[in-house]
C-alpha cells in the first residue's frame, strides 16, 4: 500500500514536492493526477468538440463525449441509469439550489436537517420558507455526530412532500453519518437528500445499496479537475414531483413566444441550463478512470491510516506544563469518521489561539490548511457551545455594513469563530502528516498577544 502512493506521489503529483508544499486541504478540494491531465490534454488535441446540441459531426462528438461521462458517472456509483438520471451542474451547491427551487414545496411540507450540513444544503431552506415549510435542525452531540435520529425524526404525512437532508461526511468535523438514514427517512415520509460532496472523494459509495432521492457531488473534490462540473444524480420516480421554475436553452422540448408555451425536457436535460461545459465534462471519465485505477478501497484505506497519525500525533501534544496543545472538534478516533479533522490550538492556560494566526503561519511554511467555519454554520456553533440567545444577540445588533467574524467573537464575548482543519487525501504521505506536527509543536508553550486568544467555551449550551 505505502509503495503504491509512494509510487504515486513520485509520478502524478511531483508537482506538490518540487514546489515544497504540504497540501492538506483535500476537503476543499482534490489534486489531479498528472495522467488525468495529459488523457484531457490528448482528447482536445485530438477530437472536434463543437457546441452539443445540433446534429453535425463535431456536436455530436461533444453530444457522444456527455453521453459517456453519464454512463460513466452511473457505472461509478453502481447506479441503474433506469432509477437514476445524472444531471450536470456547475458543483455540488448547483445541484442543491436546482433541488431547493424545484422541490413542490408546501406550507405543511418539512425540510429536516442534521445541524452539521453545508451552507448550500442550509440555503435550501430559504426557498422551502418561502412556501411556508417547516424548517428543523436536528442536534450534534458531544462528538459532533447526529444521533437518535430513530427518535428525533417525526413521521409525516405522505400525502405531501417533506424533505430529509444530511451529509454523507460531515465536511467540518469528518463525521460519517449512518447511511441506512436513507430508509430510514423513506420509512418515516421523507424524500432523502444525501449530501456525498465530502464523502465520496475516498469513500466507495454504491447507489444500488442505498437509494437517496438525491445525491450531490462536485467532481473537484473527487479528482481535482476539472473545476466547474458539479452533477446531481435524481431518482427518475422523484424528478416527476419537481418543478422547474423557469426554461431556457437546452431545457426544452419546444417553447412559443407567440402562445407564451413552453414544454420542458422530461430528462434530466429540463434542469441542465443552456450550454453545457462540453469540454470540461469529457474530463470526468479519465478522473473516474484514475480514482478506480488506484482503487477507492485502497484510497479508504491510506486515507484512514494518515488521518489516525495525525490525529494521534496531535492529541499527544502537550505543553510544558502538561496541558494538551490542541482543542480537538469531532471523534477522538477513527470510527464512523473520514479524513477530515478539525481543531484549534490551546494556549499553556486553556485559551484557544485564534485560528486565523495559525492559517498566518501555516501559509508561511506552505502549509495548505483551511481556517474559518467551512461553510457549515450549524457544526460550528455545536462545536463552539454556542448558545442560540446570545448569537442571536449579536446577529441582530452588529450593523450588516460593517460585520466581521471578528467583530462577532467581541460581541460574543471572545467566543471562537473558526478553526482549523487540516483533511488528507489520494497524495498524502508520512511526510505531510509529520510536517503538520512539527508545525503543530512550534506552539508549545505560544502564548499569543490579547486580541489573538478566544476562549474556550466552557458553557455546556447546546450539547446534550
Ligand atoms: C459537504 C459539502 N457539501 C457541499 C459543498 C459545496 O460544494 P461546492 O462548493 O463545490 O459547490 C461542499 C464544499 O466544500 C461540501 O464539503
Amino acid at each position: 500500500m505505502t509503495a503504491l502512493f509512494d509510487e504515486l506521489r513520485r509520478t502524478e503529483f511531483s508537482r506538490l514536492d518540487a514546489g515544497g508544499h504540504v497540501y492538506l486541504d483535500y476537503t476543499g478540494g482534490g489534486l489531479y493526477g498528472e495522467s488525468q491531465i495529459r488523457a484531457h490534454t490528448d482528447l482536445l488535441l485530438t477530437q472536434v468538440l463543437g457546441n452539443p446540441h445540433s446534429q453535425n459531426p463535431t456536436s455530436l462528438a461533444s453530444t457522444h463525449n456527455i453521453v459517456h461521462a453519464r454512463e460513466r458517472i452511473h457505472q461509478f456509483f453502481e447506479a441503474d441509469p433506469e432509477e437514476y438520471e445524472v444531471i450536470f451542474t456547475l458543483n455540488a451547491s448547483g445541484a442543491l439550489k436546482l433541488i431547493g427551487e424545484s422541490y413542490p414545496w408546501e406550507a405543511s411540507s418539512r425540510y429536516m436537517m442534521t445541524a452539521d450540513n453545508h451552507n448550500s444544503v442550509n440555503g435550501i431552506r430559504e426557498f422551502a420558507k418561502a412556501k411556508g415549510a417547516i424548517i428543523e435542525y436536528l442536534p450534534l452531540n458531544r462528538e459532533l455526530r447526529a444521533e437518535n435520529l430513530e427518535n428525533l425524526l417525526p413521521e409525516v404525512d405522505r400525502s405531501k412532500p417533506h424533505l430529509f437532508a444530511f451529509p454523507a461526511q460531515s465536511n467540518f468535523s469528518g463525521v460519517k453519518h449512518c447511511l441506512d438514514w436513507v430508509e430510514l427517512g423513506h420509512s418515516r415520509g421523507y424524500d432523502v437528500l444525501l449530501d456525498a460532496a465530502a464523502y465520496v472523494p475516498s469513500n466507495r459509495l454504491s447507489l444500488r445499496e442505498i437509494k437517496p432521492d438525491f445525491m450531490s457531488i462536485s467532481f473537484y473534490k473527487m479528482f481535482g479537475f476539472p473545476t466547474g462540473v458539479g452533477a446531481l444524480l435524481v431518482r427518475r420516480q422523484t424528478i416527476e414531483k419537481l418543478h422547474r421554475p423557469w426554461f431556457s436553452g437546452g431545457t426544452v422540448k419546444f417553447v412559443s413566444a407567440q402562445n407564451k408555451m413552453h414544454l420542458l425536457s422530461s430528462s434530466g436535460e429540463g434542469f441542465e441550463d443552456g450550454t453545457l461545459n462540453y469540454l470540461s465534462i469529457a474530463a470526468i471519465p479519465s478522473g473516474l478512470d484514475f480514482l478506480e485505477r488506484v482503487g477507492m478501497d485502497n484510497i479508504n484505506a491510506h486515507v484512514t491510516a494518515h488521518t489516525e497519525t495525525l490525529l494521534k500525533g496531535l492529541l499527544a501534544l502537550r505543553h510544558s506544563n502538561g496541558q494538551p496543545l490542541i482543542k480537538l472538534y469531532g471523534p477522538a478516533n477513527m470510527t464512523m469518521r473520514g479524513g477530515t479533522l478539525a481543531f484549534n490550538l490551546t494556549t499553556p492556560y486553556g485559551e484557544l489561539v485564534d485560528s486565523f494566526t495559525i492559517e498566518q503561519k501555516a501559509n508561511s511554511a506552505n502549509i495548505s490548511v483551511r481556517t474559518g467555519c467551512f461553510c457549515n454554520p450549524g457544526a460550528a456553533e455545536f462545536a463552539f457551545n454556542y448558545l442560540p440567545d446570545e448569537t442571536y444577540h449579536c446577529f441582530t445588533t452588529i450593523d450588516p455594513d460593517q460585520f466581521t467574524v471578528q467583530q462577532f467573537s467581541t460581541c460574543m464575548n471572545e467566543m471562537p469563530v473558526g478553526a482549523v482543519r487540516a483533511s488528507a487525501g489520494i497524495a498524502t504521505n508520512e511526510q505531510d502528516v509529520q510536517h503538520l506536527l512539527a508545525f503543530v509543536k512550534t506552539f508549545v508553550d505560544f502564548v499569543p498577544s490579547a486580541d489573538h486568544i478566544w476562549r474556550m467555551p466552557t458553557i455546556e449550551g447546546l450539547n446534550p
